[in-house]
Parts: C-alpha cells; sequence; structure tokens
C-alpha cells in the first residue's frame, strides 16, 4: 500500500540572507505515522530542516510539500490551518511566560473550542505523567529549564497533532525522565503521530531504535539501525 508521504523535500536547498548553503539539494520522504529521529552536529541545520517542516521558514530552492501541498504556494491561512495539525517542542521553549503551565497546555484545545471541563481532566493528566503535578498553576517565568521543557512537551501532544516536531526535546531534563518523555512520543507515534525529533541524546537512540535523519556536509542520509556501523556513527 502506498501513500502521500506526509512531509516530501524536493531538492530543498537552505540558506539565511546572503550566507552559504546550510543544506543542498536534500530530498526526503516521511510516510505518515513514521518515526524518525534528526541527527547532526551542532550547526548542521536540524533547527532549520524542523522549520521547514514546521513551516515557518520556506526553502530559498525546491519544494517542501506538506500533508500533499506545496507550501511554497500556500497562502497565510492555509499555512495556519495545516499549522494546528503540527506540534512542535521548540528548542527554546516558546511559551507564553507569564501564564501558568495548566494555560500553556490548555492553549490548543481552546483554540478548537473544547469545553473548559474536559480540557481540565485532559491537561492536569498529562501535566502529571510528565511529572508537573506540584506547579500546574505556578506562573510559567517561575519553572526550572527542565519544567518548562515538559510543559512544552505536553503542549505539543495535547491535541494528538497529525505530526509531531521535537528539537532536542529532552536537553534540559534529567536522564531519568527523558525516557518517560520518549514513551510519550511513542505512544502518540502509535495512534497515527508522524514523528521527527531532533537530538543529541545517545541513550535515547540507542534504547529506542528508530531510523535517523543524519545531517552531514550539507546533505542528509537516512540511517537505519540496522545498518550497523554506519549507526554506531551517528
Ligand atoms: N536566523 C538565522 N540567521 C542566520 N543564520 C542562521 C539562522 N538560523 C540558523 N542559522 C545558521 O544556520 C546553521 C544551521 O543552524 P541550525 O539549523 O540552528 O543548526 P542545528 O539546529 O543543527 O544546530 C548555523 O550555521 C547557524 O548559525
Ligand atoms: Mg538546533
Amino acid at each position: 500500500m502506498s501513500s502521500e508521504p506526509i512531509i516530501k523535500m524536493e531538492n530543498v536547498c537552505i540558506r539565511y540572507g546572503r550566507g552559504p548553503e546550510i543544506l543542498s539539494n536534500v530530498n526526503l520522504s516521511l510516510e505518515k505515522g513514521s518515526f524518525h529521529y534528526l541527527t547532526g552536529k551542532s550547526g548542521a541545520g536540524k533547527t532549520s530542516l524542523l522549520s521547514m517542516m514546521y513551516l515557518a521558514q520556506k526553502p530559498s530552492r525546491g519544494n517542501v510539500n506538506v500533508f500533499g501541498k506545496n507550501v511554497n504556494f500556500a497562502n497565510r491561512n492555509a499555512l495556519a490551518m495545516f499549522r494546528r495539525r503540527i506540534g512542535v517542542v521548540f528548542q527554546d521553549f516558546r511559551l507564553l511566560e507569564h501564564c501558568s503551565a495548566f494555560d500553556n497546555v490548555a492553549l490548543p484545545l481552546r483554540v478548537c473550542g473544547m469545553n473548559e471541563k474536559e480540557i481540565k481532566k485532559r491537561v492536569n493528566e498529562l501535566l502529571k505523567w510528565v511529572e508537573i503535578d506540584r506547579s500546574t498553576s505556578a506562573i510559567t517565568s517561575t519553572l526550572s529549564g527542565g519544567e518548562k521543557q515538559r510543559v512544552a512537551i505536553a503542549r505539543a501532544v495535547i491535541n494528538r497533532p497529525d505530526v509531531l516536531l521535537a528539537d532536542e526535546p529532552t536537553g534540559n531534563v534529567d536522564n531519568d525522565i527523558a525516557p518517560k518523555l520518549m514513551k510519550l512520543f511513542i505512544e502518540l507515534n502509535k495512534l497515527g503521530t508522524t514523528v521527527v525529533i531532533a537530538t543529541h541524546n545517545e541513550n535515547l537512540i540507542k534504547e529506542f531504535q528508530y531510523p535517523t535523519i543524519h545531517l552531514k556536509n550539507h546533505g542528509l542520509t537516512i540511517i537505519n539501525p540496522e545498518d550497523g556501523d554506519k549507526y554506531a556513527e551517528i
């Protein structure tokens, strides 16, 4: 059975201003329901690639198709509609700092018009899972980096997006909770969400084996766990 890839890039280049190409002629096809890590040294272009998948940036050359539509030709309204189907954990969190943890996570559900009773139930349950049960009403600016990251993860997954993009989502949390957060991404993936996780966390990559989109020398290779030596190099 073959269906349209959920994210497809053809000969995509990314550059900033008149700077050098960060990525050159990248081709990538992500099937619905797939799970990939995204790796590469700092500066390799992981965040830039994710920002194209999230439709925050258009390629300098080439085509990016998301949900079967070429984003080069999508207007603002169409992009906003697509984005509602994508959950993102940003490297720098981008939470509403003056709001509570609860309100940050409730936001995507309120945007959809869900009733407050159901929102309360879902948000509290998820915040408990990411171990923010103590401080759900705390103003976000008072939380630690690790707590903010877990709130950002909860906000990204609360409405079971079609696509989840997470940029180093375990970079600020303690080692003991990282596998638990991965299990949350895996559960979401089992429900059909397409997942891409940029990470440097070798323990996670070894423990939970999935194909890796590896960025190197301005290009991209897909490395599978069964590719032995190559996989060990990531
Ligand atoms: N907004 C920007 N303006 C100019 N250069 C940028 C911008 N964002 C990223 N870069 C550059 O693009 C390269 C790739 O960055 P990035 O995508 O953040 O890589 P990674 O996430 O793998 O560390 C880096 O050299 C970085 O300095
Ligand atoms: Mg980055």
